[in-house]
């Protein structure tokens, strides 16, 4: 099978590597890919939003299944296009992925099925929005959609920090605005492939989302995660298969646009109950990072029957072990940094399945490894306990010699 992985991040880099292992596999290419997708896979500069351009790729290179990393090709519709041109795609339409790009589309599907999730309000209008906040007082949650959204969310402990958020996002002609309640608990992810019709758990994930150690400072795209997240117990997923995914996915079938991909289910639980606190259309990077690390070559082989519409015969064969990834990141990261250093030290790793070093921004410059972005590199390991694979990936780190970079030195520490 010829396997085309759209993407450029430690994410599409922990795809490839598990893929690369399954036998079914025969040409990998990644587009963009970075410099360590390079070691295992043909690079290939593509534009991932032009549906035309990635299925006429797609076309002159025999592929078989395409596999969509980001969430910015979903949303521009490529594997709508791609699916025109017959070809085999693992992400959903975008008509689908509104359950990731537009908050109140999820909030209508939780209200069409009781799926439990937070309080919430949608408001196009600045003053009635500013009423709404007054009337509930804090804490309260502040999140842009529509036409703001990438403007992000703001958990406003205070009325006025809340009143900044709504100034700000309506500071944008046209902005539209979701206010929620706000949650309490323990936060997890929970990750479902899904083919249409039917779906299958395939792990469960915590991230740490502020650059800092002890949870402090901005927040980041995630810097480091570990799976699986022990408060997601047997009980909590079954009730979350029952009330919140199933329904979902049963919904979406109904409207016409049936879920085809995966379906990363972010939670609140507390008290024995989970809500939904937001869904995604494509793995979480890190989070992919750790379930790859655990699921291996099989990864493969599920990722094509979601893509296929068989997903109802397949299972996954589970180690009792625990994945846990650490990010490296440009200092400065998520706001200003340079970008050029060299990274040294990543050529002498061990090759060695239980300690993989996956790249993100990265570029190869004569023999050099270069940083090109804010995360650069995903430091990963496995183990029988969560403490064995914590203590294989801060190996891992303490062998790259990379001054510009930082890291979080307590990843994990809420489940250890
Ligand atoms: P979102 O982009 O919707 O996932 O929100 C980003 C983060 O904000 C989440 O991971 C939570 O930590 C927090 N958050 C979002 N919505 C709520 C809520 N209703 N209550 C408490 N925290 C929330
Ligand atoms: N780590 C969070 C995300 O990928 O959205």
């Amino acid at each position: 099978m010829n396997i085309l992985i759209l993407g450029g991040g430690a994410r599409e880099h922990a795809l490839a590597w598990a893929i690369r292992q399954n036998p079914k596999c025969d040409r990998l290419i990644v587009a963009p890919g970075n410099a360590g997708i390079g070691d295992l896979a043909e690079c290939a500069a593509l534009d991932l939003l032009d549906g035309d351009a990635v299925a006429r790729f797609a076309d002159d290179n025999a592929v078989d299944l395409v596999v969509i990393g980001p969430e910015a090709p979903l949303a521009a519709g490529v594997s709508d296009r791609l699916r025109e041109a017959g070809l085999r795609v693992f992400g959903p339409s975008r008509a689908a992925a509104l359950l990731e790009t537009s908050k109140t589309f999820t909030k209508e599907v939780c209200d069409a099925t009781g799926a439990p999730t937070a309080g919430w309000a949608h408001f196009d209008d600045a003053a009635a929005a500013f009423a709404h906040v007054r009337a509930r007082g804090a804490p309260i949650v502040v999140k842009a959609d529509g036409l703001a959204a990438g403007k992000g969310v703001t958990v406003a402990r205070t009325l006025a920090e809340a009143e900044a958020a709504l100034d700000a996002l309506f500071a944008t002609p046209g902005a539209e605005v979701v206010i929620e309640e706000f949650m309490t608990g323990e936060e997890a992810s929970f990750f479902v492939l899904c083919d249409g019709t039917d779906a299958l758990p395939i792990g469960s994930a915590q991230d740490h989302k502020r650059a800092f150690d002890g949870d402090e400072g901005p927040n980041t795209g995630g810097m480091g995660a570990y799976s699986p997240a022990p408060v997601l117990t047997p009980a909590i997923e079954a009730q979350v298969m029952a009330r919140i995914v199933r329904p979902t996915l049963a919904e979406m079938a109904r409207r016409g646009t049936p879920y085809q991909g995966v379906l990363y289910v972010g939670l609140m639980i507390a008290d024995g109950q989970a809500r939904l606190v937001e869904y995604n259309a494509r793995f979480g990077d890190p989070e992919c990072q750790v379930l790859m690390l655990r699921l291996g070559a099989q990864a493969l082989d599920l990722i094509e029957a979601a893509a296929s519409g068989r997903l109802a015969g397949m299972r996954v064969n589970w180690a009792d072990d625990h994945a846990l990834c650490v990010v490296m990141a440009t200092r400065g990261y998520p706001g200003e940094h340079a970008n050029g250093s060299s990274v040294r030290g990543t050529g002498a790793l061990p090759a060695d399945p239980a300690s993989v070093l996956f790249h993100a921004a990265t570029r190869r410059e004569g023999g050099q490894i270069i940083a090109a972005g804010g995360r650069v590199l995903s430091a990963c390991g496995r183990g029988e306990t969560l403490a064995e694979a914590r203590a294989r990936a801060y190996a891992l780190v303490a062998a790259i010699d990379w001054p510009e970079g930082f890291c979080r030195s307590d990843i994990g520490w809420r489940a250890l």
